[in-house]
């Protein structure tokens, strides 16, 4: 009992002070209530990240809005080791579950000169938007100016290349539709490329 007790302070002071570590780590943070970053997760310098309520953020997560800006809504799980570049600008909805390894980038690099290296060429940013409860595999990848739209799920070790509709289930690389939730097994071949 008092051990419990115990823990459950000490389980808060650690949330405390993660929650202090990451907005110091960030320029412009704005936290909502029962927000849990883990203390090896990054919340990196410049630009912003607003996060709900009741968010969880795992281990090793780096939220990097990069001059950019990262939100995530409430009720949401940031898996370890996990990486958000806000660049162009990244919104994730209520209640987004993200397993471990997902990595969300907003930006391309230019590449087109041969003549400049590719670190000075421009950085060009495109937001991404995931919308509210989509499950995203762990390791998967999604690419800048995408928009995931509710409900969806994405596959273990997909990358998203181009928009998903709201409740459609997409797996591979680039990212396929499957299916869609709520039609039992039934694969849609209207949607396959
Ligand atoms: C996408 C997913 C939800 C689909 O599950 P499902 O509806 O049970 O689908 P099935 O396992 O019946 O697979 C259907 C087909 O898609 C393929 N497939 C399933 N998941 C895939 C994936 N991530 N990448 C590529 N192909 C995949 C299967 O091999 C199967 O192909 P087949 O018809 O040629 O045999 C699931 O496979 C997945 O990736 N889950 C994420 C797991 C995860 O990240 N867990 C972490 C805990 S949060």
């Amino acid at each position: 009992m008092i051990m419990n007790s115990l823990w459950t302070l000490m389980r808060r002071w650690l949330d405390l002070l993660s929650r202090i570590k990451a907005r110091v780590g960030g320029s412009d943070t704005e936290f909502g209530t029962r927000v849990g970053i883990a203390w090896s997760a990054r919340c990196k310098r410049g630009g912003a990240i607003r996060i709900g309520d009741d968010v969880t953020i795992q281990d090793g997560v780096i939220l990097q809005p990069a001059g950019g800006r990262i939100v995530i809504g409430s009720h949401g799980w940031i898996g370890p080791y996990s990486v958000i570049d806000g660049t162009g600008g990244v919104t994730v909805g209520d209640s987004v579950l993200m397993a471990s390894h997902v990595q969300v980038y907003s930006y391309d690099l230019g590449y087109d000169d041969p003549d400049v290296p590719m670190r000075c060429q421009d950085h060009i940013g495109r937001g991404v938007t995931i919308g509210d409860d989509v499950w995203v595999g762990c390791g998967a990848i999604i690419l800048a100016g995408v928009r995931i739209g509710d409900g969806a799920v994405i596959g273990a070790g997909s990358v998203v290349t181009k928009d998903i509709p709201s409740f459609a289930v997409v797996a591979g690389v680039p990212a396929r539709i499957m299916k869609m939730r709520g039609q039992g097994e039934r694969v849609l071949a209207d949607h396959r490329a």
